[in-house]
């Protein structure tokens, strides 16, 4: 299997999703700011979501249906089995960003810390092209990860830390900036992390 793919399984099984440094019961700021800027409670794609609780929240604001789209099969897995009672509603993708083409669209696309695993070039220009082809119309991607004053690896590997500013230039001039907040994340070991979340569409 390709190390990218072991290295996260080994993640999730290791820890509970409670337990892992990124880990929040009701992720506010994601959700506040896809319900200020979302064209309709569609369709979401949360990328590199883990086993995050977003979907759990978005089912409850009353959207239409979530995708979750991870590397790690053990996360997805743990999310299917919470969201149980959403499986018509609910879609898990086993995949890299960067190897992936979507097969729909998406109204909204989201991202909370993934996109600043990648550090190369190549894979951050796969990752806007997938981004590119993947939303709807009107739709919105909110992308958040550590801000430039934030910590510079993230669960034992090194990040891209970006503001608004940095995240557009890297995404190329067809998008445009709709809204930018920081947001000071407590981990379950008490420490403190920032992260810059920007809300942007084409
Ligand atoms: C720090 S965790 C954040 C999880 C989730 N977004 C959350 O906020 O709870 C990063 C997640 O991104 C996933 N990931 C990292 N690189 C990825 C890639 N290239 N393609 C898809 N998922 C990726 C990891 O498997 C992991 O679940």
């Amino acid at each position: 299997m390709d190390t990218r793919h072991a290295y996260w399984d080994r993640v999730y099984t290791e820890k509970p999703e409670t337990a892992v440094s990124w880990y929040e019961l009701c992720p506010a700021s994601s959700l506040d700011l896809i319900l200020r800027n979302a064209p309709a409670k569609g369709n979401v794609i949360d990328i590199g979501g883990g086993a995050s609780f977003l979907p759990d929240h978005l089912f409850e604001a009353g959207f239409d249906e979530v995708t979750s789209l991870d590397l790690s099969a053990v996360a997805l897995a743990r999310v299917a089995r919470r969201l149980d009672r959403f499986r018509d509603r609910h879609r898990c993708i086993v995949a890299d960003v960067t190897q992936w083409s979507p097969d729909k669209h998406y109204d909204v696309w989201h991202d909370r810390a993934a996109l600043h695993f990648l550090t190369e070039p190549e894979d951050q220009r796969r990752y806007g092209a997938a981004l590119r082809s993947a939303l709807a119309p009107g739709g919105i991607a909110v992308i958040g990860g550590f801000a430039p004053n934030g910590p510079s690896r993230c669960s034992g590997l090194p990040v891209i830390q970006h503001d608004s500013a940095s995240l557009l230039d890297m995404l190329g001039t067809e998008f445009k900036l709709l809204e930018s907040i920081e947001h000071l994340h407590e981990t379950p070991g008490g420490s403190k992390r920032i992260f810059c979340f920007s809300v942007i569409s084409k």
